[in-house]
């Protein structure tokens, strides 16, 4: 991956492709069928800095024009991850993907998971449960052979010592030794202020997500794209695993940023949470702060036995 350069213009002959401007200019310069996989989130029209908030129906039709193009370049084998919230109006909230299926399905793209990534940092919300979930929606065309790899992203047997107890297979081992299939409920932590990878961008993907999909929908040299592509996450997944990547962004100093963290990658200088790692837990590392105070104090107690005169009923102080 040394010294590639980063083009601004779309050509398969290159490796990586960062474009300053609207993802469906860069789109017209893709060739049909060229790419293996498209993953992205995009604007989810609440509000932010790089979004003019729309009527929900001009949202759907403005990213069905960009989700048309999408299916137009897609190969034949080829995965289109969608990943989506909430879009909030007066308090409602409506599910991105489910106003979204209908696009994907008009163009005979068959949905093959909806992925729940759980996370446990964002917004506090007072009159309904805080949202802690997005979903990626993973689509294909009509065919059996789409491009899955299961064996990269297996993850760690809850039991691998397990063995068959009766049968012909009696005392081997049962669980598959490369681990067990991700499954479609993803804890992977959300790029908050304490993360690793955050930058000034106000909502990035973990490499680690995009990794578990480059991985499993690609195989190498293929092209990844992202039309919305912010800081560049989905380039540097690809890149970190011998594929290409392509991606644009309307915003210029997101597309500084998204240079930069290219660059670092490229040179092994780019900091991200390893896929795998597990999750921080404040209970086994023992943080002071995540004991409760009345707990602490309860804890410099020895422990004592509670003895009841059998004649005596407990009495309760609160009565
Ligand atoms: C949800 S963010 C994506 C962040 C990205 N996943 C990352 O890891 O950094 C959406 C991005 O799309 C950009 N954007 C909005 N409209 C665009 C368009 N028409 N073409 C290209 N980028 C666009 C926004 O500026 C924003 O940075």
């Amino acid at each position: 991956m040394k010294n590639q350069p980063i083009a601004n213009q779309f050509s398969p002959d290159e490796h990586i492709v960062l474009f300053h401007g609207s993802c469906l200019d860069l789109l017209k310069q893709i060739p049909e069928h060229s790419i293996q996989l498209i993953i992205t989130s995009p604007p989810y029209n609440i509000g932010k800095e790089y979004e003019k908030k729309l009527k929900l129906n001009d949202y759907v039709n403005q990213q069905a024009e960009v989700i048309k193009e999408c299916e137009r370049v897609l190969t034949d084998k080829g995965s289109i991850c969608w990943q989506v919230g909430n879009y909030v109006d007066n308090g409602s909230i409506i599910p991105l993907d489910a106003v979204l299926h209908p696009v994907f399905s008009d163009l005979n793209l068959v949905m093959r998971n909806r992925i729940i990534w759980y996370f446990e940092h964002g917004l506090h919300c007072s009159r309904r449960f805080s949202g802690r979930y997005e979903t990626i929606i993973w689509y294909t065309r009509k065919v059996k052979d789409y491009v899955f790899n299961l064996d990269p992203v297996r993850v760690p047997q809850k039991y691998p010592a397990k063995k068959y107890f009766k049968g012909p297979k009696a005392g081997q081992y049962s669980c598959n030794p490369l681990g067990k299939n991700p499954g479609d409920v993803w804890d992977i932590p959300n790029v908050k202020s304490n993360h690793i990878e955050k930058t000034e961008h106000p909502c990035q993907f973990p490499v680690e997500l995009i990794e578990r999909l480059v991985l499993s929908m690609t195989n190498r040299d293929d092209w990844i794209f992202d039309p919305f592509v912010g800081t560049g996450t989905s380039i540097i997944a690809a890149l970190r695993h011998g594929r290409r990547g392509a991606g644009a962004e309307i915003i210029k100093k997101y597309v500084d940023l998204a240079a930069s963290r290219i660059q670092k990658a490229i040179k092994g200088t780019l900091k991200t949470r390893p896929m795998y790692k597990p999750k921080y837990d404040p209970d086994v590392s023992r943080n002071k702060l995540a004991i409760p105070p009345w707990k602490e104090i309860n804890q410099t107690l020895p422990d004592q036995l509670v003895i009841f005169d059998k004649n005596s009923e407990p009495t309760n102080e609160n009565n």
